[in-house]
């Protein structure tokens, strides 16, 4: 018999995942059957990716666009020729696309179809607390809700996913994600690629069952990778430049990507927009939430050859591939990355400093706590520069072993951050610019400054591995005039 306390042990080192239950890692309250068979066997590059779709305003004002999305089940093919039931916005997996405008407002009313109840919050937007989706605000099935995005704020790639109680991990994880895109005209006067040569990468893992059902279960056990919903595609490219807005939404894994030819890249932009000048780099770390866009030449290889999209942190027990771009014919390109991108007003010197200690074992908790929203944890003042720090308490793990449980992804609402430090080094590249979501390793600390506004309310910070903010691993900011 294993004795209790070197089980402890191991937990407390962050050691086999396995040892602990899958519901006490993400706080899983729901009935759904974890329980995993056999995955679904997919050859990689057996299907072309897909665009998401487009949402079309239902009505246009003067000062608004207004939409409607019924969420409902419906069924899609993630794996080549199997079926898989979801819960998508609007029937499609993922979600339609939301194109929005610098200073004109979007209203979307969403009416819930399913049988779960949803929050709705747009990631990466100021809005006022009442719009955004906070874990309490529930609709219920058979409910509906409007919310009104102001869209006062710089271009950036957001996204819109489900946030209610308990309940947000395994709502995205069954397709409750959906893009929305700021977009401003002074930065589409800039020469980046444009148009169909501007394209969204959706990224995420899954679990489909060789009968085609889609399991919500730990990372470990979602061998199967999906760009814009489908398994491992291909997409043609003209050997021309291309800007790749990508995104992880996994609920409980980090990514690492780079091309298997290592093909560099210009990383253009974050979570809040473009970086005020552009960072050239090969590999990217991205842990769920997170954004980068990057500008990438395929010019580089001759019409006819193929370069893949790898991710270096698949498990030795899955397939490294994501996606494979297929260089099919040349193209007259005109297009570059400028020095400068943009410019961003400094934020002030912070008058506050606050510490967050995030933590795995023994729950999933933000300095000893699970998130109650009844009870405040932070209250900011309106306007005010802070200074956070942020620790992952737990420990590294021997390299090999399954982390994905370890790692941290600090969220904010309402606000971007500055991330000033990482491990008491001033933050290189990678944190550059704006961030609504940093990533933190086992063991790592990271300074965090934002200034608490435009709006005064109830918002939240949570670890955006949904899996974590599912179990507790939330706060409660209330920002107050
Ligand atoms: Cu993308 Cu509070 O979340
Ligand atoms: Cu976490």
């Amino acid at each position: 018999m294993v004795q209790r306390r070197s089980l402890l042990k191991v937990a407390a080192a962050g050691g086999i995942a396995t040892l602990v239950p899958w519901s006490r890692l993400t706080g899983s309250t729901a009935a759904q059957a974890t329980e995993v068979a056999e995955p679904a066997h997919s050859a990689p590059f057996a299907h072309p990716m897909p665009l998401p779709a487009v949402l079309r305003p239902a009505r246009r004002t003067r000062t608004s666009d207004l939409y409607e999305i019924r969420m409902r089940q419906t069924r899609a093919e993630l794996v080549k020729g199997l079926s898989t039931p979801v819960r998508t916005y609007g029937g499609t997996f993922p979600g339609p696309t939301v194109n929005a405008w610098r200073g004109r407002e979007v209203v979307i009313r969403q009416i819930n179809e399913l049988d779960v109840p949803t929050a709705v919050h747009l990631h990466g937007a100021h809005v006022l607390s009442e719009h955004d989706g906070l874990p309490m605000d529930t609709i219920a099935p058979g409910g509906e809700r409007t919310y009104h995005y102001p869209n006062e704020q710089h271009a950036a790639s957001l996204w819109y996913h489900d946030h209610a109680h308990h309940l947000e991990a395994e709502n995205v994880y069954r397709g409750l994600a959906g893009l929305y895109l700021i977009r401003d005209p002074r930065e589409e006067l800039l020469p980046l690629p444009s148009g169909t040569h501007d394209i969204p990468l959706v990224i995420r893992d899954a679990r489909v069952e060789a009968d085609g059902s889609l399991v919500y279960t730990r990372p470990t056990d979602c061998p199967h990778m999906l760009v814009n919903g489908k398994e491992r595609p291909y997409t043609e490219v003209a050997a021309r430049k291309y800007r790749l807005r990508i995104y992880n939404t996994c609920v409980n894994r980090y990514v690492r990507l780079r091309f298997a030819d290592n093909t560099p890249f210009t990383v253009i932009g974050t979570d809040g927009g473009l970086l005020e000048s552009p960072v050239q780099a090969e590999d990217l770390l991205m842990l769920g939430g997170e954004r980068v866009e990057v500008v990438v030449d395929f010019s580089r290889h001759r019409p006819g050859t193929s370069v893949v999209l790898e991710n270096t942190a698949a498990l030795a027990t899955e397939r490294p591939e994501v996606l494979r771009f297929d260089v099919t014919r040349t193209a007259v390109d005109l297009s570059y990355v400028p020095r400068r991108l943009t410019w961003r007003q400094p934020l002030p010197r912070p008058t506050v400093e606050r510490s967050f200690e995030l933590r795995t074992f023994p729950e999933m908790t933000i300095n000893g706590r699970l998130y109650d929203p009844n009870r405040t944890d932070v209250t900011a003042r309106l306007g005010t520069t802070e200074l956070w720090t942020v620790t992952n308490a737990e420990a590294p793990v021997p390299a090999g072993r399954p982390d994905f449980h370890l790692w941290h992804s600090f969220h904010t609402h309402l606000t971007y951050f500055r991330v000033v430090e990482r491990n008491g080094k001033p933050a290189d590249s990678r944190d550059a610019g704006l961030k609504d979501t940093v990533t933190l390793a086992p063991g790592e600390t990271v300074k965090i400054k934002m200034t608490w506004g435009p709006y005064a309310g109830q918002y939240l910070y949570h670890c955006h591995q949904l899996g974590h903010s599912s179990g507790g691993q939330m706060g409660r900011i209330d920002v107050v005039d």
